[in-house]
């Protein structure tokens, strides 16, 4: 089964040919990056625009390097269910305008759960249950995965996520956008002990999380400082990613000992962050756990994960009709 994927969440535009869920033929990403990076942070209308500009051609690219027509694709997999609502909406247009010309069965997806095809995408032999930390600029959950389509939500996070954490603590630093990869790579220079920043959530009995109140201690921190001279951003970036990383590995291990779960799982764009990285493989090596992570090009937002989500619901027979709806904040396993 040839399955096309279209994935316009956020700020990336991402079309996408996977076989049988798991043989990537394709998988286009425009990257608005240089759209957004001047406004330091992602501004939904001019992401929206620049979809609309794009999309189509974004998916004739896919189709081309998998070498494929409409003609070979049996079924479009689109997020439909979550993301900046005029973005979700022109992926969601496009692939109808495609299913209704080209007779090709399409099915609206969840953003959420895409990432974590992600990681199916390339084990498909990965056992159930695991223990899913996805976490991102947009979304930060736990979930615990039973199951193709069996979700638990565990908990999620009551304001920021930690990838959004990422990006307003670079933003308050002037240091650039996105900042989960600018601050990773700064982070190697400086002290992660050098500044005691907050845990928050740490020393609650659930698995919900809460970064905003650690991005204003950043935020009062670099005010303070400001007024005696120069700011150590390298020791302020190290100190703020490992309170980060603390919580966000301390909390999965919580959610997967409670569960008797021993695979534990990460996707999303924080994913890709080297520090998270290696904390989770040190914890899971010395308990004895599973671990999986996307491989890096599959981190941040792209279609082969809904692509690779879509197969497994075209093959249980799940479709969407021609009235799609998009929507932005769908819920998700509950
Ligand atoms: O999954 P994604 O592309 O979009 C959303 O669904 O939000 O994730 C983007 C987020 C941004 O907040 C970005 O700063 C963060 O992922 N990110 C990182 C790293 N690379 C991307 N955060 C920490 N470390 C990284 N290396
Ligand atoms: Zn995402």
């Amino acid at each position: 089964m040839n399955i096309l994927g279209i994935e316009t969440a956020c700020d990336d535009t991402s079309a996408a040919v996977v076989r049988n869920g798991h043989e990537i033929l394709s998988n286009v990403i425009w990257d608005q990056q240089r759209v957004h990076e001047k406004y330091r942070g992602v501004v939904p209308e001019l992401a929206a625009r620049k979809h609309t500009e794009v999309i189509t051609h974004v998916i004739e690219e896919a189709l081309d390097q998998a070498n494929m027509t409409y003609d070979d694709i049996d079924g479009i997999g689109v997020n439909a269910m979550r993301g900046l609502l005029r973005s979700v909406v022109v992926g969601v247009s496009a692939a109808k305008v495609i299913a209704f010309s080209h007779h090709i069965p399409v099915i609206g997806l969840h953003h959420i759960e895409g990432h974590i095809y992600s990681i199916i995408l390339d084990h498909p032999d990965i056992e159930f249950p695991f223990i899913c930390l996805t976490v991102s600029g947009g979304h930060n959950m736990l979930i615990n995965v039973k199951g193709h389509g069996q979700y638990e939500l565990l908990g999620m996070t009551l304001d920021d996520a930690a990838g959004e954490a990422f990006d307003k603590v670079a933003k308050l630093l002037n240091i650039g956008f996105p900042g989960g990869p600018i601050i990773d790579q700064l982070a190697r220079t400086g002290n992660p002990k050098a500044f005691s920043f907050p845990r928050p959530m740490l020393n609650k009995p659930n698995d919900d999380f809460s970064f905003s109140g650690l991005k204003t201690a950043v935020l009062t921190t670099v005010q303070r400082l400001k007024t005696k001279g120069e700011i150590p951003i390298p020791d302020i970036v190290a100190s703020f990613q490992q309170a980060v990383v603390d919580v966000l590995v301390t909390k999965t291990m919580n959610a997967a000992t409670r569960k008797h779960v021993s695979t534990v799982a990460v996707a999303g764009g924080v994913s890709a962050n080297s520090l998270l990285r290696q904390a989770f493989e040190e914890i899971t090596a010395k308990n004895n756990m599973t671990l999986y992570f996307p491989q890096l090009s599959l981190c941040m937002d792209n279609a082969a994960m809904i692509a690779s989500l879509a197969y497994y619901k075209l093959k249980n027979g799940e479709t969407s009709g021609l009235d799609l709806d998009a929507n932005s904040n769908t819920p998700f396993g509950i």
